[in-house]
């Protein structure tokens, strides 16, 4: 039943609709606006999955210095297969989402070892990788080899819901066939990699969320949304939940000789094996955090400290949750057991572990003071 209703869905939207005329008007427009960006240099499948893994969640100004780096450090397939975890995920420090990168060096180290270091070019193979969706899939495939397989993400079925005039909620994970099934009634079939980048590029550019700059639009005779007026409300799209706000309080802790006390997080679960200082969730009555902080610090570190003052507070966003940590400075008495999670370093060291954003930005604002 299921399939027929996608069916009907995109059969509908399609009746009448201009195929030829549009994938032209589309790969025009694109072939002269689209945007010098660095992994459009190549179709290099190595660098159009890492360009496409940061652009999941992140957008294409920030990404681009990171994907830079990132290729001046791990230029090839082996580079990556082989580095340390840790130069990974410092490299992708301050993108987020960090089992992207975890995910995808494990992905490329079995191409290197399975695939003899060419990333697969058929749709079973890609998609049993570590981290490749059917977005990521569908992207490599098209961009990077050719192959008339739709990459659908949220830019994309933005554009498609306006142009096709589809109704269905973008927020519910069903709703994606729907658009990949009107992407292969769309794809120009000898220019998918220019076909799905120019849909990507329309969503980006012209088909933005807000304000969509319809006039320029080099699609605008095809878009049903735009000729009932109704471009501003699609997508629809049902709203999540807000994230949880969860109060937590961190420490920065120096021993005598002027070393902070840092800790690495389990290898598994939110920002698995990035450093942090040490912190906990606390009850919110900001009096007793010094004390709640202290007892933890003894129970999970066996660090005996005394806090001194309540520096700052940092917030931070993840998808379900929001982290709203009161930042402390204090002394450690006494001795710390080293251990491969707990480390003594000197604050110039801080910039060789990689850090989640909120925890660098403690760093900043007590290391680099006036920087
Ligand atoms: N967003 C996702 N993939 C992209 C790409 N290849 N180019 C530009 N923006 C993108």
């Amino acid at each position: 039943m299921e399939a027929l209703n996608v069916s009907n869905n995109v059969v509908q939207a399609l009746e009448d609709f201009q195929i030829k005329t549009f994938q032209e008007n589309l790969l025009t427009w694109y072939r002269e606006n689209k945007r010098d960006l660095p992994w459009r240099k190549d179709q290099d499948p190595y660098k159009v999955w890492v360009s496409e893994i940061m652009l999941q969640q992140t957008r294409v100004d920030t990404v681009i210095p990171y994907f830079n780096h990132f290729i001046d450090k791990f230029p090839t397939i082996e580079t990556l297969a082989y580095a340390e975890e840790e130069s990974v995920l410092k490299a992708w420090e301050g993108l987020g989402y960090y089992s992207r990168a975890r995910n995808l060096q494990a992905a490329v180290r079995e191409v290197a070892e399975n695939y003899g270091g060419k990333v697969p070019d058929s749709p079973k193979e890609i998609s049993s990788l570590k981290g490749v969706g059917p977005y990521t899939s569908g992207a490599i495939l098209s961009i990077a080899y050719g192959i008339p397989e739709p990459a659908v993400d949220g830019n994309v079925m933005r554009v498609l819901s306006r142009i096709l005039y589809i109704w269905d909620d973008i927020g519910k994970p069903k709703t994606r066939k729907i658009f990949e099934e009107a992407v292969r009634a769309l794809i120009a079939e000898d220019a998918a990699s220019d076909f799905n980048q120019a849909l990507m590029e329309l969503g980006a550019t012209i088909c933005t969320p807000q304000s969509p700059a319809c006039l320029l639009c080099p699609v605008q005779e095809h878009c049903r949304a735009f000729s009932e007026g109704v471009e501003k409300e699609l997508p629809v799209k049902s709203k999540k939940k807000p994230p949880k706000p969860l109060p937590m309080a961190a420490a920065v802790l120096m021993n005598e000789e002027g070393k902070v006390l840092i800790h690495r997080r389990p290898s598994e679960g939110l920002l698995a094996n990035l450093w942090e200082f040490p912190n906990h969730e606390t009850l919110s009555q900001k009096g007793e955090q010094d004390a709640q902080l202290v007892n933890f610090l003894s129970e999970e570190y066996e660090v005996e400290s005394c806090i001194d003052d309540h520096i700052a507070n940092f917030s931070h966003v993840f998808s379900h949750i929001k982290w709203n940590i009161a930042v402390y400075t204090g002394k450690l008495m006494g001795e710390v057991k080293e251990a491969d999670d707990l480390k003594l370093v000197n604050p110039s060291e801080l910039q060789n572990y990689p850090f989640p954003v909120s925890h660098q930005k403690i760093i900043k604002s007590l290391f680099w003071k006036g920087e």
